[in-house]
């Protein structure tokens, strides 16, 4: 049985820390709004790695997602692989850690003299001219206390774009989006921004389409993920919106590449984008110092379908959108089709993926670190199960994680994270 160790959030400043580092630590420049960030604890994390395996040379943060736990480990001096099976993860990974920064300081001039503003109605987004005064006069109403809320909902419900007009000249988010998750402006902006970013290098497309996205989970007219958005039901609701939608993007944008100039760059680092089983065959790092984390999804809902427009972001592609036969329409979260379904939320197949990982890492001699919550499709129990089988030696840590009801007898959304370390007998 493994064994257990029990902490608290609260704990958390009294634990030893490494202080060891090899580079001055420094906020992440491309922070996302992220279901399953594992920020708050990645400190603890880091820590339970150094502790159980202290050769470690090299961190593969094997579903990094917002890439919380690659940061805190190149932090740390550690060499890391980083990879996600989601375009726009990859995208937010390789600006952060991976691309050469030679074209930053003209990327952020471009910025800094309003570019973005001054091409947003170019080509086919000039279409959207009106809308735009409509959009900018019921902004300074909502400040002047004249705002008609009843009005905006009608503004929203008639201009809320036809993805069937994109003539895919750079009119993408204009056509799919305005008044959805995002407000007309901002979604002029993000197709003005991709039509610059089109002109850059790769790395420099990279640093600038990630720095969009890590902006986009920020602004977004939504409560938390991009799975539906706010619309203007009520007029708290409405009000709220109209001022989410005045978020200018290109100066967030910009604040986030020009933090990216004062992040240190890792010892060394590589980005993948591919499912895991591909990601630990690509990844050529040395056996027994290099350490295999993995947070997988807790629960049975993608990640693709919370986070499909930052896919689009990523992609550009112009997607087909998923459609609603019993409404006969496109379906309201206006779904790319054909998004990616992880083993790890069907339960079908999950067990099968653990097995694969585990197995996989234990042919390469790789340490592995596992996150999971008390809450997911499997059992502790079951997971040590599947990691003995395949020969690891399990050990159990756990802390107590509160979501919500601070102060409070333990709230529904508490959850325990676990986090198993598993060695090579
Ligand atoms: C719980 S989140 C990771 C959170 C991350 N540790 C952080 O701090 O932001 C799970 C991640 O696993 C990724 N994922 C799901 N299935 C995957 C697969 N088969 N291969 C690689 N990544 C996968 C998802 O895209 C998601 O970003």
């Amino acid at each position: 049985m493994p064994t257990a160790t029990q902490r608290t959030a609260e704990n958390l400043s009294r634990l030893p820390r490494n202080d060891d580092f090899l580079i001055p630590r420094t906020a992440f420049p491309l922070p996302m709004q992220y279901m399953g960030s594992k920020q708050r604890i990645a400190g603890w994390i880091l820590d339970e790695i150094a502790a159980a395996f202290p050769a470690t040379e090299t961190l593969v943060d094997l579903m990094s997602g917002s890439g919380s736990i690659a940061n805190e480990a190149a932090a740390r001096g550690l060499a890391i692989w980083a990879n996600d099976i989601q375009p726009y993860s990859h995208r937010v990974l390789a600006a952060a850690f991976e691309v050469p920064r030679g074209e930053l300081p003209e990327i952020i001039e471009w910025f800094e003299s309003g570019g973005a503003q001054a091409i947003l109605l170019d080509g086919p987004r000039s279409s959207l001219r009106e809308a735009l005064l409509v959009e900018q006069e019921f902004v300074a109403a909502q400040s002047s206390g004249d705002f008609d809320w009843q009005k905006y909902a009608e503004f929203c419900a008639a201009e809320s774009g036809s993805h069937h007009e994109a003539t895919g000249r750079f009119d993408l988010f204009s056509a799919y989006y305005p008044n959805t998750y995002f407000g007309i402006g901002q979604c002029l902006e993000i197709d003005a921004i991709q039509e610059m970013a089109a002109k850059l290098s790769p790395a420099g497309a990279q640093m600038v389409i990630g720095a969009l996205i890590s902006s986009l989970t920020f602004v977004a007219s939504t409560t938390t993920h991009l799975a539906q958005y706010l619309k203007p039901g009520s007029e708290k609701t409405a009000r709220n919106l109209v001022l989410r939608r005045s978020m200018n993007i290109e100066r967030e944008v910009l604040s986030r590449l020009r933090a990216l100039t004062r992040y240190p760059r890792p010892s060394f680092a590589r980005t993948l984008n591919l499912g895991f089983q591909d990601a630990l065959d690509t990844i050529d790092a040395a056996p027994k110092t290099t350490v295999v984390y993995a947070d997988p999804p807790y629960f049975k809902e993608h990640y693709s379908r919370y986070y499909h427009v930052l896919d689009t972001v990523a992609l550009y592609d112009y997607p087909s959108l998923t459609f609603n036969d019993r409404l006969n329409q496109v379906t309201v979260g206006r779904y790319r089709e054909g998004r990616i379904v992880s083993a790890f939320g069907l339960r079908s197949k999950v067990e099968g993926a653990f097995r694969e990982l585990f197995e996989m890492s234990m042919a390469k001699g790789y340490e592995v670190a596992l996150s999971y919550a008390n809450t997911s499709l499997l059992s502790a129990e079951r997971i040590t199960t599947i990691a003995e089988a395949v020969g690891f030696t399990v050990e159990l840590k756990s802390i107590d994680l509160r979501h919500s009801g601070q102060g409070q007898a333990k709230a529904k959304s508490d959850v325990t994270e676990y986090l198993f370390l598993l060695s090579h007998a």
